[in-house]
């Protein structure tokens, strides 16, 4: 049985899904913090945090865990540096309560949810692996301290992991079952749907001076199904004794948030209001990963690799999920 933690949360419940397709056994462990009940359609689930040691014990006890999908963390990059606090005990100390409940358990084979936040600022694009990593944010530090502590774990116990550090995440399940649901959001294709829905007024564009052709910030949207089938190769690859390792996933092709903005007017037939205001801090004006490695080694190879279809998987969800 694979665990997955944060498994009701956006892209954990799309890996739930694309698990028990492919015919695995899954528990979902989420404390339901930013979690969503009716995400939780596939396999088992407990209400557990990664705070409370005795319930994690417990949940190994019970279930036959072969591996873990660890996704669960909080995610706002701005709030972490004014709540670092709050991060570095969830996104830290709880993984570490997770390792220590999986060597009591002698459970060895982890897939980790880590982002392109653990470079910090491009010195070169594509981003490749071996950039040097100097997170700017405790968010993108307490990631790639996870990184390190997956690293010694592996030396120290055996520990086998594959670290994912994802670009963007962005569309939804192409059968509109689940898809993209975080409260507040921050992300660039859901508040584009928002105002094209009439949710909100407009779409900000933060800042039209950065060094790109349109001087908007260019980002590498990947779509959430090709990361849960990502986290599937990965599962294989530690399966047969691949070694630890870490790999980006992205599309290694960047939008600008103007070329996000016109596709999504096209995909969903709505006027769709941009205001342009200031730079936010600690945007960098291109962050395009090459996800090469993952290609080789995992095999694994991107299907939602147009802008068009990761949007308009969103807007189809998006409708579906604003109904009522
Ligand atoms: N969304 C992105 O673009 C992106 C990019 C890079 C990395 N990531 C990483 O991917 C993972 C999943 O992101 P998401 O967008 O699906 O976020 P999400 O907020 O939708 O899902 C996270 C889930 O974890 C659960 N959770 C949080 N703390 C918990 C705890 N202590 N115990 C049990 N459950 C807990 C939440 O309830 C939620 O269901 C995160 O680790 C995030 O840092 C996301």
């Amino acid at each position: 049985m694979i665990l997955i933690t944060g498994g009701a949360g956006y892209i954990g419940a799309h890996a739930n899904k694309e698990l028990n397709l492919a015919g695995y056994d899954t528990l979902v462990l989420d404390n339901m913090s930013y979690g969503h009940e009716d995400f939780l359609k596939w396999g088992d689930y407990e209400n557990v945090d990664l705070g409370d040691l005795d319930s994690l014990r417990d949940v190994f006890r019970e279930y036959d865990i072969d591996a873990v999908m660890h996704f669960a963390a909080f995610t706002y990059v701005g709030e972490s540096v004014e709540d670092p606090q709050k991060y570095y005990i969830n996104n830290l100390k709880n993984t570490l309560n997770l390792l220590q409940v999986m060597n009591e358990f002698k459970v060895t084979k982890m897939v980790f949810s880590s982002t392109c936040a653990t470079y910090g600022n491009p010195q070169e694009i594509p981003i490749t692996e071996t950039h040097p990593q100097n997170p700017i944010s405790p968010y993108g530090k307490a990631k790639l301290m996870v990184e390190q502590v997956l690293a010694d774990y592996s030396s120290a116990y055996g520990l086998c992991y594959v670290s994912l550090r994802y670009f963007n995440a962005a569309g939804a399940d192409p059968e509109d079952e689940i898809g993209e649901r975080h409260d507040p959001e921050t992300h660039l294709i859901p508040l584009i749907l928002d105002a094209a829905i009439g949710k909100r007024e407009d779409i900000k564009i933060f800042g039209t001076d950065y060094p790109t052709p349109d001087g908007t910030c260019i980002r590498d949207y990947i779509h959430v199904t090709d990361l849960a089938d990502a986290h599937i190769k990965s599962l294989k690859y530690l399966e047969n004794d691949g070694k630890s390792d870490v790999f980006n996933l992205g599309n290694g092709n960047g939008f600008s948030v103007r070329e996000v903005i016109e596709e999504a007017i096209k995909v969903t037939g709505k006027k769709i209001k941009a205001t342009e205001t200031d730079r936010r801090p600690g945007d960098p004006p291109i962050l395009v990963g090459s996800a090469d490695k993952a290609r080789e080694i995992l095999k694994w190879q991107p299907k939602y690799d147009d802008l068009s279809r990761i949007i308009s998987t969103a807007w189809e969800w998006h409708k579906k999920d604003n109904q009522n």
